[in-house]
């Protein structure tokens, strides 16, 4: 069994209790998400009426979940920490590293090849650490994460963005970077900032041709791509009750179109059937057991308006099936209208291939709809028009529709069966012919379409919709078709109509699964060796970071100066540097190399204060941590926005930067710089931006008496002799001022761990 039951009964033991305490402090009744909120607080944080959208809160979450691109530094870290295992239930999926190019078996075979010492490593960790398993061809996270581990009321972190998807369950799951995923394995509390509350109230049935993914599409129509960013989505409703738990899953996975926080939905008949279904009968009597728990006080959904910052209803009855894109998730058309939009916009008609499946929608309902219509291909003499592939998101479901011969139909009418993999979701996929860049439509039902995402062809538009309207569409073959009201031509030149498709919930013989690629952990890791190849150019273990020297910082060389805006990508990019996220030193070859330099305007060309010459970054920083001479980045405002990738800290760390000083901070990012035991300081008046110069050596004083609101000194030695002075911010507490002596936050876990 690979869910943590005990873990669960803990949760449920203590929850009524800790959002009784909250209510009664709050002096109100609860919306769902609120009560899961509260029951998750660290047991550091003191309970209070956070400030939606401002307070900074830290929290305990139940379970982490990791991908295989996400987990190799995520638990390169860990191993850091010193633990014997990780410190809440923890799991990886390898989904990622698998490219679609001619069917299953074949590519997974290719993939096991390819990227065998990465899976060999999150498989060793894995093991030793306590942590379960899933192999490649296992599943999609998300989607094996719904099947085994979610459950209502708990809270998740993973990472990867659609996390999210656990919300169909009534959790509460949340997308997160490697670094956050470290530090709750390794027992830190996670911070997040207290979350606005969007309510959606759904009134009515789907019916007909509506699918759950067509609620999210219209709700991305309403809010767009910004307009749930720091935001909880809270679905409730007799639209809500009346809808699977898998396509409750649907559409709190595309909340990440949306940039919501997360989405939720509560706990329901829906629910304690799915999970009855998937084998956890003991969950579902425990949440029975806590039900007015596991949904919001009654006053809130009667009187939404007075609890959520925003109230969005939608009649499930009059929605219509939705196509949305191309290029954003939020351009959201009804069928209807798609014609007419398509022609306007000059939208190449005729679609290329349909893709149904990935993380967002592969339940067995999801199938059995769609094979609803693959029948009716061979039913009414129709031929298929597009090419068509499914890409299952478990091998529970992919066994399970293969057993009840939904595979069989798929392929008699000349489908493709991908890995149970993100594939073409991620880009992984080796799409003959997407090297010419020819303007062409296809149509999925994944979550994220935009350019390059799916193929690499910038000229590739891609649409979203259920996958019963990928079906239908790929049938036609044709963008302006509306499965409602148009005709196809049959092989008799008669003029035939689909009928709206129709499924099973849950598969009526339950689900089966022969191997479903779980690997559970040790019960002592301590023998297990981690499998990491020295002479590896994708993995390397971490070494600890050294400890402050207990004196000022004198001599520190300027790195670079940068201009305006610094991401996190232009500070550790991206694309072809993916494959080194496991290898900190082959990665930091990228280091702030899109970094505009103040002084030439260039990217990636610094001066290098030893030789005068102009050169690279991370080869100049190269040059200096070789002579043993540390130094400092300087920047603009809101350095190290972007993502909350944790090489764009680890970088400049392990090359031997030792501070950044900067006008103002992306918070997440000046977060992971005190984690990794760097200096992460503002400018207290930022005109001095203007007095740092090129040649400048720079010292670092105050160390010595480094405290909690007390500002820090920066001496310029300019070449010309002269000396500026200037005061320094920081916003360490105290715990992160002992995080910066002992060289990092996992140093001093370690230490606690060895004592
Ligand atoms: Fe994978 Fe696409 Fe989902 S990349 S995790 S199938 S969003």
């Amino acid at each position: 069994m690979a869910f943590d039951i005990e873990m669960i009964k803990k949760v449920y033991a203590n929850l009524p209790a800790k959002v009784d305490a909250a209510r009664k402090a709050l002096g109100r009744p609860l919306t769902l998400a609120e009560k899961i909120l509260f029951a998750h607080l660290h047991s550091d944080q003191q309970l209070s009426n956070f400030e939606r959208g401002k307070s900074y809160v830290d929290f305990a979450p139940d379970r982490v979940a990791m991908q295989d691109a996400t987990a190799q530094m995520a638990l390169l870290q860990f191993m850091q920490a010193g633990r014997p295992k990780v410190a809440v239930p923890s799991s990886v999926h390898c989904d990622h590293l698998i490219t679609a190019r001619v069917e299953a078996k074949q590519d997974l075979q290719v993939a096991t090849t390819e990227s065998k010492e990465v899976f060999d490593f999150l498989s060793s960790v894995s093991n030793k650490y306590g942590i379960d398993f899933w192999k490649p061809g296992a599943g999609i996270i998300h989607q094996v994460v719904l099947e085994n581990y979610a459950f209502p009321g708990g809270m998740m972190i993973g990472t990867d963005s659609h996390t999210v998807n656990a919300g169909g369950l009534g959790m509460v799951a949340i997308g997160v970077g490697g670094a956050d995923a470290c530090d709750v394995m390794a027992g830190l509390p996670w911070e997040l900032k207290w979350p606005k509350l969007i309510g959606v109230k759904l009134t009515g049935k789907l019916n007909g041709w509506t699918a759950p993914k067509d609620v999210i599409l219209k709700v991305a129509g309403i809010l767009t791509v910004k307009g749930g960013t720091g935001a909880i989505v809270e679905y409730f409703g007799e639209g809500a009750t009346s809808m699977s738990c898998t396509g409750k899953g649907t559409i709190c996975n595309m909340g990440a179109e949306i940039g919501a926080t997360t989405s939720t939905f509560a706990y329901d008949e829906s629910m304690s059937r799915y999970l009855k279904a998937t084998g956890r009968e003991e969950v579902a009597a425990m949440a029975d057991g806590i039900k007015n728990y596991l949904t919001a006080d009654a006053e809130v959904y009667q009187s939404p308006e007075k609890y959520f910052d925003q109230l969005i209803e939608i009649n499930l009855s009059e929605l219509e099936p939705h196509l949305n894109g191309p290029f954003t998730p939020d351009l959201a058309t009804p069928i209807s209208k798609m014609k007419e939009v398509a022609v306007a916009n000059g939208w190449p008609t005729k679609i290329e291939v349909g893709l149904i499946g990935s993380c967002t929608n592969s339940s067995y309902e999801d199938i059995s709809r769609a094979v609803s219509l693959a029948k009716q291909v061979q039913d009414k003499g129709l031929t298929l028009k597009s090419e068509f592939t499914i890409t299952p998101g478990s091998e529970q479901v992919r066994f399970t529709i293969e057993r009840d011969g939904f595979l069989d139909t798929f392929n008699q009418i000349g489908a493709k069966v991908f890995a149970n993999a993100c594939g073409p979701c991620i880009g992984m996929w080796d799409r003959v012919g997407a090297d010419k860049k020819e303007k062409n439509t296809i149509v999925h039902s994944f979550n994220r379409n935009f350019a390059k995402r799916a193929d690499g062809n910038p000229n590739t538009y891609a649409f979203v919709g259920s996958p019963e309207l990928v079906t239908a569409m790929a049938i036609a073959g044709d963008l302006t078709f509306n499965p409602m009201t148009d005709t196809l031509t049959n092989d008799k030149g008669e003029k035939v109509k689909l009928d709206a498709p129709n499924g099973e919930e849950l598969p009526a013989k339950g689900f089966s699964v022969d191997d479903p690629g779980y690997q559970a952990p040790a019960a002592d890791g301590s023998g297990v060796q981690v499998v990491v190849d020295p002479a590896s150019k994708r993995l390397q273990l971490l070494e600890p970071f050294p400890a402050w020297e207990g004196t000022d910082l004198k001599g520190l060389k300027l790195l670079i100066k940068a201009k305006g805006k610094c991401t996190t990508d232009h500070i550790s990019m991206a694309g072809p540097w993916l494959k080194f996220r496991g290898h900190l030193d082959n990665i930091s070859n990228n280091m702030l190399i899109g970094a505009i330099n103040y002084f030439n305007d260039k990217a990636d060309s610094i001066k290098n204060e030893l030789t005068g010459e102009y050169g690279p970054v991370p080869a100049t920083q190269r040059a200096y941590k070789a002579a043993g001479i540390g130094s400092i980045v300087v920047g603009d405002e809101n350095y190290g926005e972007g993502s909350s990738r944790e090489h764009a800290a680890m970088e400049p760390r392990h090359l031997g930067v030792r501070a950044i000083l900067v006008k103002s901070f992306a918070r997440i990012h000046e977060t992971n710089l005190k984690k990794q035991g760097m200096l992460a300081l503002t400018f207290n008046d930022k005109n001095d931006y203007d007095k740092i110069q090129e040649d400048d050596t720079v010292d670092i004083d105050g160390l010595t008496s480094f405290a909690p609101g007390q500002p820090l000194t920066i001496v310029l030695h300019h070449k010309d002799g002269s000396v500026d002075k200037i005061s320094v911010n920081h916003t360490y507490n105290q715990q992160q001022i002992e995080w910066f002596k002992a060289g990092g936050a996992l140093n001093i876990i370690r230490k606690q761990v060895a004592a």
